[in-house]
């Protein structure tokens, strides 16, 4: 009964829900681990990271925008002659009159990105991510005020048992000893370099909790967007990353410049090794297949999707750490799947639906 794009046959809209637990799983490890396993004053520059992160994604969204309108029926075919007219076609839709309507979440995505940084600097991984969680409450009281989403009782108990989940996992995580699983080797948990990273878990929190508000509220914004007007997806991302670049510019001009290192690039570049990479990297990736889930689906499920990360990362650290799993574990994401399940029957079916899994 679904409908839309396929990949291999799969829907596009699970593909990238899947995808996406995936990506928050291995954004959190590598990006904690990139902050904390050097010293402050070796550590890169995370307002560095935030503007490559678009400029990248602001790219490869406008290639894509690009070959969709060079390889579509009405284009003039390939050649020189097509790709003049897909990279016109691209800049007039764009930079068309209502492109502002993007500076709004394009702001509020910056913000984010940055306060990321500052969380993730100074909580433990899991602690992070079953906080980060709060978004998932944050985005249904946007979408139902914004978006005048009216969400079914069913689904309100889904996200209540979501909550009661990814609590349920937080005490797991809460009383297990063996550090390391969450917090990669080299950071401040660790006993020998404990010198290396100091953490302040009340500016994490604080970090952490501005950021599920920017979140729900970007995140919905771009979907009101998104889903009031025909312009393309990756044309609108394209006009998301090009408002991003004013205030993510902005903070680099406070950063320390040190002509005997060389020019603003290099200084920009200072010791951004291969763990800051693979963070952009990964963040690149995200940013593109959070607007394809914000499009095919919603930003309530992609919520249940990236809780779905928690239980990933867990299962992660099973078999890189050897970590026990516990009944708690086991409780804990259950509800979360259920409540995932759950929330995503159609209406009138979810009590079919919870009847068929309890036996008898
Ligand atoms: O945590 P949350 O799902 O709100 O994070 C969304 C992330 O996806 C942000 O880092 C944001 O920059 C990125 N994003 C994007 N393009 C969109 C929507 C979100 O890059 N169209």
């Amino acid at each position: 009964s679904e409908s839309g794009p396929t990949v291999c046959g799969l829907p596009l809209k699970y593909v990238s829900l899947v995808t996406l637990a995936v990506q928050n799983a291995a954004l959190s490890i590598v990006m904690h681990y990139s902050r904390v396993s050097t010293p402050a004053a070796q550590s890169y520059s995370p307002a560095t990271a935030v503007l490559l992160n678009e400029m990248l994604k602001g790219s490869i969204s406008f290639v894509i925008a690009f070959l969709r309108i060079a390889y579509a029926s009405d284009a003039p075919g390939l050649g020189v002659a097509g790709w003049f007219f897909a990279f016109r076609r691209v800049c007039q839709e764009v930079f068309s009159v209502d492109c502002w309507k993007l500076s709004i979440p394009a702001l509020l995505y910056v913000i984010q990105n940055s306060l990321q940084f500052v969380a993730i600097s100074n909580l433990p991984v899991a602690t992070f991510q079953v906080t980060y969680q709060m978004k998932i409450l944050t985005t249904a009281a946007f979408s139902v005020a914004l978006l005048r989403k009216k969400l079914s009782s069913s689904k309100w108990i889904s996200l209540f048992f979501l909550a009661i989940g990814v609590g349920i996992v937080q005490l797991q995580t809460a009383s297990t000893r063996h550090v390391p699983a969450n917090t990669p080797v080299g950071s401040a948990h660790d006993s020998a370099p404990l010198h290396i990273h100091i953490m302040s878990p009340l500016k994490g929190f604080g970090a952490v909790t501005a950021a599920c508000f920017t979140s729900g509220l970007a995140g919905v914004y771009f979907e009101m967007v998104l889903k009031n007007s025909k312009a393309d997806l990756w044309v609108r991302n394209v006009q998301l990353s090009l408002f991003s670049l004013p205030p993510a510019i902005f903070p680099i001009f406070f950063e320390p410049y040190h002509p005997a290192h060389g020019g603003l690039w290099a200084n920009m570049l200072r010791n951004f090794g291969g763990w800051a990479w693979a963070t952009v990297t990964i963040q690149v990736l995200g940013g593109l297949i959070t607007a394809i889930v914000i499009k095919y689906s919603d930003n309530i499920l992609k919520g249940f999707a990236t809780s779905l990360s928690i239980v990933l990362s867990f299962l992660a650290s099973v078999v890189l750490f050897g970590f026990h799993i516990t009944p708690t574990f086991v409780i804990g994401s259950s509800v979360v799947l259920v409540a995932t399940w759950m929330y995503n029957q159609p209406p009138g079916k979810e009590l079919v639906a919870i009847t068929s899994v309890i036996p008898g």
